[in-house]
């Protein structure tokens, strides 16, 4: 039997939700065959976010299939793997650790046990990243659920005035905050969104694989649609957010150890549920390099 054969049957079941399947079947630390891959991809495009359960990823497996989606993204300085973990010194560049654990007072990762916000991974770059992988290894007995969001969905259900108001406008994505709202090192508070820095992408955007329209929103903080009195750009981005935000475009993500979650930062965004501190929770995460943004 060649390598890249599995032998279960994949299988792809929705959640149910506005967004979201799972993939049963598939063992992902083995090889996967062109055909397999190519049902997961379109699995990704009508779904959005794909859910691996049961799986059993070291940083060179995550890394691996993570490579299937894209070009690997470097992580961002000071967040990568400790290379004390005896861990791949490749890994160090391209896995990223989200936790609350401490140790010796330190942090070993990003976020904490606080809520976040709804996002979209990085998106104040100049080229926002195709997709983020996040594999649990510790969960907290409660909380820390991950929700995403539909933005194609969104989009579709937009009131025909907003939509109209939205259509052809870019927005700037603040650089300055983390999807927590605190300012990374280096940056301050502008009080005019006007001066907001980061990257300046169409307010709808349109998908590169399957052609959709959706919001790109990026973040609320310091957004700023361009060429807009900085009071009608608020007007319109509270009432964007506000629509983009319905719990009916939402799905949670309950996590367990060994569930590896795929989205696409294209056309959906996530938050997550504050948690017990006193708990762990440790997660190894990839993101994948992406294309210019595309007006709708
Ligand atoms: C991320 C993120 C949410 C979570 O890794 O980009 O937003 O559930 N994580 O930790
Ligand atoms: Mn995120």
């Amino acid at each position: 039997m060649p390598l890249d054969s599995q032998t279960t049957a994949l299988w792809i079941q929705p959640t149910g939700g506005p967004l979201g399947a799972d993939v049963y079947g598939i063992d992902l630390c083995r090889d996967i065959a062109p055909s397999t891959f190519a049902t997961l991809a379109d699995a990704w495009a009508r779904h959005l976010v794909l859910r691996f359960s049961g799986q059993r990823l070291d940083d060179d497996g995550l890394m691996r299939f993570s490579r299937m989606w894209g070009e690997l993204d470097r992580v961002p300085l000071g967040t990568g793997v400790e290379k004390v973990n005896g861990v791949a010194a490749s890994a160090v560049d391209w896995v990223t650790v989200i936790s609350n654990v401490k140790v010796g007072g330190k942090p070993i990762g990003g976020l904490g046990s606080y809520e976040s916000v709804w996002h979209t991974d990085m998106s104040y770059n100049p080229l926002p990243p195709r997709a983020s992988l996040l594999y649990a290894i510790e969960c907290p007995p409660a909380g820390g659920d991950t929700g995403f969001s539909n933005m194609e969905l969104a989009y579709d259900a937009l009131p025909a005035d907003l939509k109209k108001a939205a259509e052809g406008k870019t927005c700037t994505h603040d650089s300055s905050r983390n999807s927590a709202g605190e300012f990374r090192r280096g940056f301050k508070a502008v009080s005019d969104p006007r001066e907001t820095p980061g990257a300046v992408h169409p307010l709808v955007r349109k998908h590169p694989v399957t052609g959709r329209k959706s919001l790109f929103l990026g973040r609320r903080v310091g957004a700023y649609v361009q060429g807009l009195a900085v009071d009608d750009s608020e007007a319109l981005l509270n009432a964007l957010w506000a629509h983009a935000s319905q719990p009916k475009f939402a799905w949670y993500q309950r996590w367990r150890i060994g569930d590896l979650m795929l989205w696409d930062n294209r056309c959906s965004m996530h938050r997550r549920d504050a948690f017990d501190e006193t708990a762990r929770r440790v997660m190894h995460r990839t993101q994948i390099v992406g294309e210019p943004v595309m007006a709708a």
